[in-house]
């Protein structure tokens, strides 16, 4: 047992208390961000005179030569220390000796693990960001090819109006895209460095916290040293930014599996992102789209348990946010691996144009257009509203659809249908009629692919 603070106590910390409180096992996944934290701790107490030049480039060194160690499985990173923090402390002193004790001056574990916590956010949001770019242009892609592969929308479940393949990922597209700048907003509100802060008052010695926040590649040093220690609103924040992710990607999770399933039969999944069952051998299952939409629930517990565990703790630090990690860390691991295995699964499914077409031909998905016609040949739309409902009950009866029906029968139910009818209430038309932005008509459609275009080049 490697403690950084014996010298109060007259007794040994009893094991399964040591066990309780220690923290190696899950934060020594900040190995890197500790010792680019005190990098750049030693670096300006050497700068500033607090420790000499000499002092810190063996501390530096001593630092560098822990990272290599581990890296390279030299040094192995065991229970025997409380936290990541003790271990690289203990390491460095046995490396470089008395120099090694003084790495700590001016600095307490508590603005240690906030500005460690910061550093994994910050390098793990980048990664995030990356792989929503990623998946951004898979949809992007599939988007260009689509236009004109027609589907059926639906409200309710219930078949609504016709749309294209294009437009209803195209929604995904916009969520994916305001997820992107929710990763940006929470990069700009936490680059801000805590580094400094001690224990919760600041400290006695002439830090220069520009210097470390620079160095750090941070904006600038957090105004409250208070606060500095005690803040995980970025954490919250970027976990409920994770969770809104997971939920768009469980609802695209959903849709897959019903357009996937045999009753639907609008895609296809790509063997290689499915599954088999062990007792039915016909089975071909969509497992991936599940796990994720299953893993959206733990993403979100994580959100739960911080605001929970925050939500009494008064300031500055107290043990209890030590709980902020492995629910986090496990928040991030998943989320990434859930966009990554949606990306692959999106980009080999194959499309069933042939099924959704005609799936988007049966269930009236063009009552709205016939009513539309009626309109434009001079009927009130409530009335002619009326005419279609009555148009599709008479259909049901006779199992058709409304572009079945013979001019004849159209006339019966108004004499306001013409020939032209059939042109207005096919596929095409309806689809091609709906042009405003954002619609799915072709040319609304152009206009947002460009927009996209242009958005996804401006990112990189
Ligand atoms: N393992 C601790 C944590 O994650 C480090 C900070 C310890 N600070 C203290 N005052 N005990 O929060």
């Amino acid at each position: 047992m490697a403690q950084l603070w014996g010298g109060r106590f007259t007794k040994e910390t009893d094991k399964a208390v040591y066990d309780f409180n220690a923290s190696i096992s899950f934060d020594k996944r900040f190995l890197k961000q500790d010792i680019q934290g005190s990098i750049a701790h030693a670096t300006m107490l050497g700068n500033s005179g607090i420790i000499t030049k000499k002092e810190s480039e063996a501390i530096i060194d001593g630092l560098k030569g822990i990272l290599s160690d581990v890296e390279a499985g030299k040094l192995e990173i065991t229970s025997e220390y409380e936290d990541v923090h003790s271990f690289v402390e203990a390491n460095l002193i046995d490396r470089i000796g008395d120099a090694g004790k003084k790495l700590h001056t001016g600095r307490s574990r508590n603005d240690q693990v906030a500005l460690d916590m910061r550093l994994y956010c910050r390098d793990e949001i980048s990664e995030i960001k990356a792989l929503l770019i990623n998946l951004l242009t898979s949809i992007h892609e599939k988007m260009k090819e689509t236009t004109d592969v027609y589907m059926p929308g639906f409200t309710h479940m219930q078949k609504a109006q016709p749309v294209t393949f294009a437009h209803h990922i195209g929604a995904y597209m916009e969520m994916f895209k305001r997820d992107l700048g929710r990763m940006c907003d929470i990069y700009e509100r936490m680059n801000y460095c805590p580094l400094g802060a001690g224990a919760l008052a600041g400290t006695t010695y002439p830090l220069n916290r520009e210097e470390t926040a620079t160095l750090l590649g941070f904006y600038g040093p957090t105004l409250n040293s208070m606060d500095s220690v005690s803040d995980r609103d970025y954490v919250i924040e970027l976990l409920s930014a994770l969770s809104t992710i997971m939920m768009h990607l469980s609802r695209f999770s959903e849709e897959i599996i019903c357009w996937n399933s045999n009753e639907y039969r609008f895609i296809e999944l790509d063997d290689a992102y499915s599954t088999g069952s062990s007792i039915m051998p016909q089975k071909k299952n969509p497992d991936i789209a599940e796990l994720v939409r299953g893993k959206t629930g733990r993403v979100y517990g994580a959100l739960m348990s911080i605001l929970t565990t925050m939500k009494g703790i008064p300031l500055a630090y107290n043990k209890d946010m030590q709980e902020d990690k492995e629910v986090t860390f496990d928040a991030i691991d998943n989320v990434k691996n859930c966009i990554y295995l949606f990306t692959g699964m999106l980009n080999t499914m194959k499309l069933n144009k042939e099924n959704m077409e005609s799936s988007t031909m049966k269930g009236f998905a063009n009552a709205t257009d016939a009513a539309d016609y009626l309109v434009r040949k001079g009927t009130p739309f409530r009335d002619a509203h009326g005419i279609i409902g009555k148009l599709v009950l008479y259909c049901i009866d006779k199992g058709c659809s409304i572009d079945d029906l013979s001019l004849t029968e159209l006339q019966s139910i108004s004499p306001s249908f013409e020939e032209d009818i059939y042109e207005a209430i096919s596929l095409k038309e309806c689809v091609e009629k709906r042009n405003t932005i954002g619609a799915p008509g072709p040319e609304a459609m152009k206009k947002v692919i460009e927009i996209n275009e242009k958005y996804l080049s401006e990112l990189s």
